[in-house]
């Protein structure tokens, strides 16, 4: 059950069925990136950035996502540890006919937060109500939406790391003892006024969890990571997306769409639709290995789902650092990237397929990424590093 919450247009909360869901800002088309400038030769924007970034990129592809979110935990592909914790929790929750505790969910962008989210509350049968932290300025966006919940509700708050100071210290004696302090006039002549809150449950999304201030995190009783979806896990993505789009696909066909999204479901479903252009404009009846690497070459994307800017981090790691370690701000000036944007968009990936290592001593590339990206050198910085550390 999800519902639509009657609230002035002001208000913060929007209807879990409503396309935008994730977000509540103006959807903001994202720039063409162009490459910057490098002191070593390589080959950049060859690589189509875009359809790569895990970020959603445009409000067609929001609404198009609504259509594609598993609504049950059984449909919900991958992230095993996250599943088993939540059954339980489920379950010990409808026995004792209680709440669910407050939940952190945690991890890059596109790997099922907003997703898992709906579907908990579906599987508790109570009503979800969405917002981002963005939209919650003003203390009376969040007293609005605290003073509308019904006993049990989800309130999902997406990009919890940006809530505004004043909301945030709402929500403690919310989160912990179900009460909502009204301050009342300002400064000596304040007073505080107390509303006991139904119990519900506090579900916050966030790509940052070291942003978060400690006495929020320590407010939520379960604190869970998503991790990257393995290649079979994708594959199972890319054939269930597949059949929502009515496309037919081989198996070999979506093993090649799987390989290439980065360890993430928004990528996978993405890049199955471009792949699903190309064979409808080729006259294709159904998406084969051979007929997937064929379109993603013509979309230049690297068999291993790397774009332009991964290839420049790790060229310039092995060619101008000898393959490291090099520390972040010295990566961050010799690519003319941000540093955050390297810490939070490329290294997650680059990490999980062991391009890229951290040492004290700074970052360091891999055997495999040389091979991969065809470069000399190769002897394994990683282990002599490990040896001495
Ligand atoms: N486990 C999964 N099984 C099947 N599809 C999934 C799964 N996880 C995510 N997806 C698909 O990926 C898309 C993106 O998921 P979702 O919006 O939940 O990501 P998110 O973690 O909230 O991302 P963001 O950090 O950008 O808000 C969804 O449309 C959904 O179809
Ligand atoms: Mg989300």
């Amino acid at each position: 059950m999800r519902e639509i919450a009657h609230l002035p247009s002001d208000m913060a909360i929007i209807s879990s069925k409503q396309p935008a869901a994730d977000a509540q800002q103006p959807p903001k088309e994202k720039k063409k990136r162009t490459p910057k400038q490098s002191a070593i030769p390589i080959q950049l924007a060859s690589v189509d950035s875009e359809i790569l970034q895990a970020e959603i990129a445009t409000t067609e592809e929001k609404i198009q996502e609504e259509s594609l979110r598993p609504s049950s935990i059984r449909e919900y592909i991958g992230q095993k540890d996250l599943k088993g914790v939540l059954d339980i929790a489920i379950q010990a929750a409808k026995v004792r006919q209680e709440s669910l505790d407050h939940l952190l969910l945690y991890g890059p962008p596109g790997l099922g937060k907003t997703t898992m989210a709906l579907i908990l509350a579906s599987e508790m049968g109570v009503n979800c109500k969405i917002t981002a932290a963005p939209a919650l300025e003003r203390t009376r966006d969040i007293y609005g939406i605290l003073m509308r919940l019904e006993p049990g509700d989800i309130l999902f708050i997406d990009e919890i790391h940006r809530l505004p100071r004043v909301t945030e210290e709402i929500l403690y004696p919310a989160m912990e003892d179900f009460r909502l302090d009204i301050t009342q006039g300002q400064n000596a002549t304040a007073k505080i006024r107390s509303i006991a809150l139904p119990r519900f449950t506090l579900v916050g999304a966030t790509t940052k969890i070291g942003s978060l201030t400690a006495p929020l995190r320590d407010r939520f009783g379960l604190v869970q990571k998503l991790r990257f979806y393995e290649v079979d896990e994708l594959t199972l993505i890319v054939q269930r997306t597949a059949e929502i789009l009515k496309t037919a696909v081989t198996p070999e066909g979506a093993v090649e769409i799987a390989r290439r999204s980065r360890g993430t479901p928004r990528i996978a479903n993405r890049l199955l639709k471009r792949v699903r252009d190309y064979a409808q404009v080729k006259g294709y009846a159904h998406i084969d290995g051979s007929i997937a690497s064929a379109a993603m070459e013509i979309y230049n994307v690297d068999p291993l789902g790397l774009d332009w800017v991964d290839r420049l981090l790790l060229t310039t790691m092995a060619e101008q650092f000898n393959g490291g370690p090099v520390g972040l701000d010295a990566l961050a000036a010799s690519t003319g990237e941000d540093r955050h944007t390297i810490e939070e968009v490329y290294e997650p990936y680059l990490l999980q397929i062991g391009y890229l290592q951290r040492t004290p001593r700074g970052r360091v590339v891999t055997a495999a990424a040389r091979k991969h990206l065809g470069l000399k050198g190769g002897d394994d910085r990683t282990e002599q590093l490990s040896l001495l550390e």
